[in-house]
């Protein structure tokens, strides 16, 4: 076996069902779970359409790169939505489809990722907590992780200038979140301006996980993405930035496996190539419903109008009692716990059968600093009447510790 697998921490799920193990729930209290982001609402019905009449599709073997018809749509849609009026998306160059972004953020580390001698391992920035594809993809590497906390001091975003110029030289690839699962903090232009200065300097891949960028609350203000960014600054070919994007929260379609990656010409040749290896490319039937799910606004506006009523009414009933903030975007909250995380989880499950993530299943502790200490995440992803509920059952829990 690969000795590397042994290094790969459990998944915040299984931690979790062995936390909860042996507690009893009130049996009159129906389950809740905030624990999972893994979105509720309905499938809009243009998507479930378009899969439908293209079942056909299934007797042919799909190529990696996807459909014209798909990558168009993709590129329609970034373009749009990031106003890249000056460099241009190439269809051929710069846009692959995915099997979701869990699987394109973990099989970018494998295709950027040199191998090195122990003494000169790559390092692999990101941000802490984090999404744990991302520490396990670089483990499996053969780089280590190098954590850039995130806290209330840095306005819960990753502070780049807190990297020492003795890790930037071994640095092949960072990682970055925005609007950040947990945190729900969004970069600022000045932010990934920064980032990208860095990129040209040493010479490194930004990979930036945008799968949240579709979840916000005013309409006139949507998230920035990298591409954006590096459009604003005539960045040509989209040198060293890849965007991660995909269909999971923006049109509620988390089991369809569908995203894109988009970027770096001469990365995106190169990660083409790995991927035709490895093997992911996406059904024909997936790749119909994705185009017409990207081509279309109108539900995602809908799938926002939903959260933005649920977190309306959450933040109504929770911050009486808990010191909580309405997020720059995203569909989760990251309240500061009066208790320790894994123990207000317990007892939160034990009193009222609500089930949310302990923060420090989300985070590792760096320089002394863990993150996601007595904080826990809850994904508003139920229906907004659950929501309420939940929220109603977690202030009574909070109220009964005082
Ligand atoms: C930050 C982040 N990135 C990527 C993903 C993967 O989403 P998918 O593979 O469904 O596109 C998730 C899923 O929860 C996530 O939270």
């Amino acid at each position: 076996m690969n000795s590397r697998l042994a290094s790969l921490q459990p998944y915040p799920f299984q931690r979790l069902t062995q936390l909860i193990h042996g507690i009893s729930p009130p049996a009159d209290k129906k389950p809740i779970r905030l624990s999972m982001g893994e979105p509720q609402h309905a499938a809009p019905a243009l998507v479930l359409e378009a899969l439908k009449s293209n079942l056909a599709g299934l007797s042919h073997y799909p190529v990696t790169k996807g459909s014209a018809e798909l990558r168009q749509s993709i590129a329609g849609w970034a373009t749009r939505r990031f106003h890249l009026n000056k460099i241009a998306l190439d269809l051929e160059r710069h846009i692959l489809p995915v099997a979701g972004t869990r699987e394109a953020l973990f099989s970018i580390a494998q295709a950027v990722i040199g191998r090195r001698t122990d003494s000169q391992q790559p390092a692999v920035i990101m941000p802490n907590p984090f999404y744990q594809i991302y520490e396990g993809a670089v483990l499996l590497a053969g780089a280590r992780p190098y954590f850039l906390n995130t806290t209330e001091a840095n306005g819960l975003r990753m502070d780049f200038t807190a990297v020492p110029e003795e890790i930037w030289l071994k640095v092949p690839l960072v990682y970055v979140c925005s609007p950040g699962n947990p945190t729900g903090a969004v970069l600022t232009h000045d932010d990934l301006a920064k980032l990208i200065g860095l990129a040209q300097h040493y010479n490194f891949i930004i990979a930036s996980d945008e799968c949240y960028s579709e979840i916000y609350f005013d309409e006139a203000k949507p998230p920035l993405g990298l591409l954006q960014v590096a459009n604003d600054l005539g960045i040509q070919d989209y040198k060293h930035c890849l965007v991660f994007h995909s269909l999971s929260k923006r049109s509620s379609l988390p089991g369809l496996r569908s995203g894109f990656v988009a970027g770096d010409g001469v990365v995106m040749q190169q990660y083409h190539q790995y991927r035709t290896y490895h093997g992911c490319a996406l059904p024909p039937p997936t790749q119909a419903a994705s185009q017409a799910a990207w081509s279309d606004e109108v539900h995602v506006r809908a799938n926002r109008e939903q959260y933005r009523a649920k977190f309306d009414a959450v933040l109504k009933i929770l911050k009486p009692v808990l010191d909580v903030e309405r997020p720059a975007a995203g569909f989760y909250l990251w309240p500061k716990l009066p208790q320790d995380d894994e123990i207000f989880t317990r007892g939160l499950y034990a009193r009222e059968n609500v089930l949310v993530l302990p923060g420090t299943y989300l985070s590792r502790e760096f320089e002394g600093v863990n993150p996601g200490q007595n904080r826990a995440r809850l994904a508003l992803v139920a229906p907004v009447p659950e929501c309420i509920e939940a929220a109603q059952r977690i202030r009574n829990y909070v109220e009964s510790l005082k």
